[in-house]
């Protein structure tokens, strides 16, 4: 047995080969296995003479299959080494490179084209007071537009209030419903003249095809000496060119009503069909609502502690994603927010 085992081990072509073998001494049922078994019923005479020489059997089988492994896998390694080559000149794959989102890339167009008019980036937060997100401008807590903002209130704002400790100046109690507070931080922080406009998100308990519960806008301000509504006009059409990279925008500014701003203009942007599709400029197809904008309510520049008798101003506030929705063509607001690759890559937006 001994003899056999110890060629055959040796030999073993294969780890299969090798494991068969080991099953066949060493397994449950194996033969050296079997001898060692035979120990337990012989003569103490029989076991001091035959013990050692069985257990040497079982050592040596087992040195010879640990050698015998050892082997083979290092060939095996060998063969893998020798077949694995790489070929460094093949083409290397290109790895997915993110881009700018479209929302983004709006707002990067808005800061440069602002930019070169003199206008200066603002921010404020998200979170906001009710008196910078209304009360200061001119949405005294009773006005129906509060209603209408389809507001998210926080509920440390619902404990102040029900606690009696609410202070509507200090206490951060929802979601800024429009950019609009911003006009608000920047007038009590910097003195005029004032240009800037600020993008940023915005939340509105709202969801359907054009409207996402978070949204995007820009605001504009300008406040200064001599500013009339014809600053705002020649301001809004500039942009709109820029932005639409067309000389033939035709605005409309249709009387409206904010309670910040007086007086108040929606403003309309001419579109024509164009193969079936809207585009914008001309206005043989119709009209569209982009923006809504205004002079500055006196209220509003006094609630900032400015003289609105030496000081007036303008101001608009635009849908930054419907601003992207109108130049790329773009019909339904959700997937904007939806991270998928294939409508990115699909309106060219990702490598
Ligand atoms: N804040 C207004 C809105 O969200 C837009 C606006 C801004 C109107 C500034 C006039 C002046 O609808």
């Amino acid at each position: 047995l001994r003899d056999h085992l110890l060629t055959a081990i040796p030999a073993a072509a294969s780890p299969e080969a090798l494991e068969a073998l080991r099953v066949e001494a060493l397994g449950k049922q194996g033969s050296v296995t079997q001898l060692l078994k035979t120990l337990g019923k012989m003569t103490p005479e029989q076991r001091q003479s035959d013990g050692p020489r069985i257990n040497g059997l079982r050592e040596a089988v087992a040195d010879a299959i640990a050698t015998r492994k050892a082997s083979l896998d290092r060939a095996a390694l060998d063969a893998r080494l020798a077949s694995e080559t790489l070929d460094m000149t093949l083409p290397a794959e290109a790895p997915l490179a993110g881009t700018v989102h479209p929302v983004s890339q709006v707002m990067d167009e808005l800061a440069e084209i602002f930019a070169d008019l003199g206008f200066a980036v603002a921010t404020g937060p998200e979170i906001e007071t009710d008196w910078h997100n209304f009360t200061a401008l001119n949405i005294p807590e009773t006005h129906p537009a509060r209603a209408m903002h389809d507001t998210f209130y926080l509920q440390q704002g619902l404990d102040a209030k029900a606690g009696g400790t609410f202070d509507e100046r200090a206490t951060f109690s929802l979601l800024r419903t429009h950019t609009s507070p911003v006009q608000i931080r920047t007038m009590l922080q910097q003195q005029p003249p004032i240009r800037i406009i600020a993008p940023g998100r915005t939340y509105r308990s709202d969801s359907d095809a054009t409207h996402t519960p978070m949204f995007h806008q820009v605001e504009g301000l300008v406040i200064d000496k001599g500013i009339t509504l014809g600053h705002l006009k020649w301001t809004l059409e500039t942009f709109l060119k820029a932005f639409f990279e067309r000389d033939d925008i035709v605005l409309r500014l249709r009387p409206s009503y904010f309670p910040f701003t007086e007086p108040s203009a929606e403003v309309d942007v001419g579109y024509t069909i164009e193969k079936g599709k809207r585009v914008i400029g001309g206005s043989g197809g119709g009209w569209m609502e982009v923006l809504g904008s205004g002079m500055v309510h006196p209220k509003v520049i006094a609630a900032c502690g400015l003289d609105p008798e030496e000081w007036q101003g303008f101001a608009f506030g635009c849908g930054i994603d419907r601003l992207a929705m109108l130049k790329y063509g773009m019909d339904d607001l959700r997937p904007f927010f939806d991270g998928d690759i294939r409508w990115l890559k699909h309106y060219g937006f990702s490598a």
